[in-house]
């Protein structure tokens, strides 16, 4: 007889936290066992092919529009340690996704290289292979302030890129932005360091905000040009529950693509993947043709432009749970059945239960709401589920 996966909602409130479904593997309502083939969709027949997992709910940095101080304070609780998933948890895991049609990997945070040995965790993902064979693409988002001293293990271990977060070259801009004092010249250490070791192609991400980091649009433009490096629009976002954020904070990808365009010429070009983030821009030469090497931009549009429709984005947080979406109420626990001896084929069916059972596409529902409106509900923190 096949065993059985039946989602509960858990009314437990953890410190204000979305709500749980919790899967069991027996009583009522039976499910049939799914063995994963790598063709999983959801309910609106999207694939699942990119995981983004939590390492940590912790960073060094305060960014107003993610951790904002006022919020996250010493008397914060974070997650204890006997919460979080192990490496090997994370990892058996992660070898159902894979089952199931993931193929690319991104470790996020808050800042994933504050988890002690992470370049073990790495090493056990990088031995993982897609149904057909191939390697995953394994890659890491971070603030950079770790990177210089750890990019050569991380490369090592074989992480294959990585991206970081930098809003602004200005030093006062940037120290007020991440709220902890941090100076630019070390995260552009931390860049550098990732360029020398190979960890490419290295993206830089820059959340842009109205009236905080406007001005440094162009400078950070013409300093990643010709570097090989790709810089990242990002619109503000309305995520979480704690940045107050303000339609009238958010600057408009379009604009950021014609202030650059009017000094440094761009033509678009077409997109590398299918649900990709990032709407890619490529630095023209002379005759109004891309230039390879000058290299690209790219703008992630969220708030002005959603891109939900494609979304293949699954989120597996720091204490084992799955968010559906960056904007999501609710979690999906994953833990419990680990933790209470369930078989693969029980996690599998799990994960195959909870992805075909997605509608999620918050933020084309947004944009279908009146400016400042927010949604109803408790969401979830970036920081808890990464970017
Ligand atoms: P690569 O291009 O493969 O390196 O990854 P990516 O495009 O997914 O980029 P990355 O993980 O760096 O994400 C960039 C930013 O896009 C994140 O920090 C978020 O701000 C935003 N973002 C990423 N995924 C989503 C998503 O599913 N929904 C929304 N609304 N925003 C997202
Ligand atoms: N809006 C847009 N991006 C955000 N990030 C965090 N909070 C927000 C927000 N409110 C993203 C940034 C950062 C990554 C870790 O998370 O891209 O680089
Ligand atoms: Fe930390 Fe990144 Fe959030 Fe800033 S955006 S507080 S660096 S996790
Ligand atoms: Fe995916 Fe949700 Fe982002 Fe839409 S808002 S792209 S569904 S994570």
């Amino acid at each position: 007889m096949s065993e059985r996966v039946i989602p509960l909602v858990d009314e437990r409130a953890r410190g204000g936290a979305p709500s749980t479904v919790r899967y069991h593997t027996s009583g009522p309502g039976a499910m049939a066992e799914v063995v994963p083939n790598g063709l999983l969709s959801d309910g609106l027949g999207r694939p699942l092919r990119d995981l983004r997992i939590s390492v940590t709910d912790r960073c060094n940095f305060r960014c107003a529009y993610c951790m904002p101080k006022e919020v996250f304070d010493k008397d914060y609780q974070y997650l204890p340690q006997s919460a979080l998933l192990s490496f090997e948890e994370i990892t058996r895991l992660t070898r159902q996704f894979v089952a199931h049609g993931v193929q690319k990997i991104r470790l996020t945070g808050g800042e994933p290289l504050l988890r002690k040995n992470l370049e073990i965790l790495v090493g056990q993902l990088a031995d993982l292979r897609t149904p057909e064979g191939l390697p995953l693409d394994l890659t890491l988002t971070t603030n950079g302030s770790l990177l210089e001293r750890k990019a050569r293990a991380l490369k090592d271990a074989g992480l294959q890129r990585v991206t970081v977060s930098l809003d602004g070259l200005d030093d006062a801009v940037f120290r007020q932005m991440n709220d902890v004092d941090f100076p630019v010249a070390d995260v552009l250490r931390g860049i550098e360091a990732a360029q020398a070791v190979g960890l490419g192609p290295i993206k830089v991400n820059m959340v842009v905000k109205r009236g905080t980091n406007v001005d440094q649009i162009l400078p950070m433009a013409r300093h990643f040009q010709g570097t090989g490096i790709v810089l990242r629009f990002i619109e503000y976002m309305d995520v979480g529950a704690t940045n107050g954020w303000r339609m009238d904070e958010v600057l408009p990808s379009a604009e950021v693509v014609e202030l650059i365009h009017r000094e440094m010429p761009l033509v678009q070009l077409e997109p590398s993947a299918p649900g990709e983030t990032a709407e890619r821009w490529g630095y023209a030469n002379a005759a109004g043709e891309h230039d390879p090497a000058l290299g690209e931009i790219g703008v992630i549009s969220s708030v002005t432009q959603a891109f939900c429709r494609d979304c293949n984005r699954a989120r597996l947080s720091t204490e084992g749970q799955v968010y559906l979406c960056l904007f999501a109420h609710q979690g999906h626990d994953l833990r419990d059945l680990l933790r209470g001896g369930a078989s693969d084929v029980q996690i599998a069916s799990a994960i195959a239960a909870i992805w075909q059972g997605r509608t999620d596409r918050y933020s084309e529902l947004r944009a279908s709401l009146p400016a400042d409106v927010g949604m109803p509900g408790q969401r979830v923190e970036m920081s808890y589920i990464g970017g």
